[in-house]
C-alpha cells in the first residue's frame, strides 16, 4: 500500500517555480506547473547538483545549472547535457496539502 506524505501546502510553491523540501532525510524538489504539482529527487542527473531552483516551461523542468531539460510526467531527459532521468515521485493533493508517495 503506497504510504503518501504531505510535504508542502499549495501556496509554498509559486506557479512555474520550484522548492527544496526535506522529509525524513530525503531531499525534495517541489515544482509547481499551473497548479499541477510533481515531485523529483534534488539532484540533476548531469552533475548531481540540486535542482530545486530549476523553472517550469509548459511541460518541462529546466535546470539551473546547465539547462538541461527533463520531461515533467516521467523525469526523463529530452535535452542535454544529461542523458538520464531524474527520479520522480507521484504526487496527490488532499484540500491545500501536497503529498508525495515515498
Ligand atoms: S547539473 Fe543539471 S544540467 Fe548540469
Amino acid at each position: 500500500m503506497p504510504e503518501y506524505t504531505t510535504v508542502a501546502q499549495k501556496a509554498d510553491i509559486p506557479v512555474g517555480e520550484g522548492r527544496a523540501i526535506e522529509v525524513a532525510g530525503l531531499k525534495l524538489a517541489i515544482f509547481n506547473a499551473d497548479g499541477e504539482f510533481f515531485a523529483f529527487e534534488d539532484r540533476c542527473s548531469h552533475a548531481d547538483l540540486p535542482i530545486c531552483a530549476g523553472r517550469v516551461t509548459g511541460s518541462l523542468l529546466i535546470c539551473p545549472w546547465h539547462h538541461a531539460a527533463f520531461d515533467l510526467r516521467t523525469g526523463c531527459a529530452v535535452d542535454g547535457p544529461a542523458n538520464g532521468p531524474i527520479k520522480r515521485f507521484n504526487v496527490r493533493l488532499h484540500g491545500d496539502a501536497i503529498l508525495v508517495e515515498r
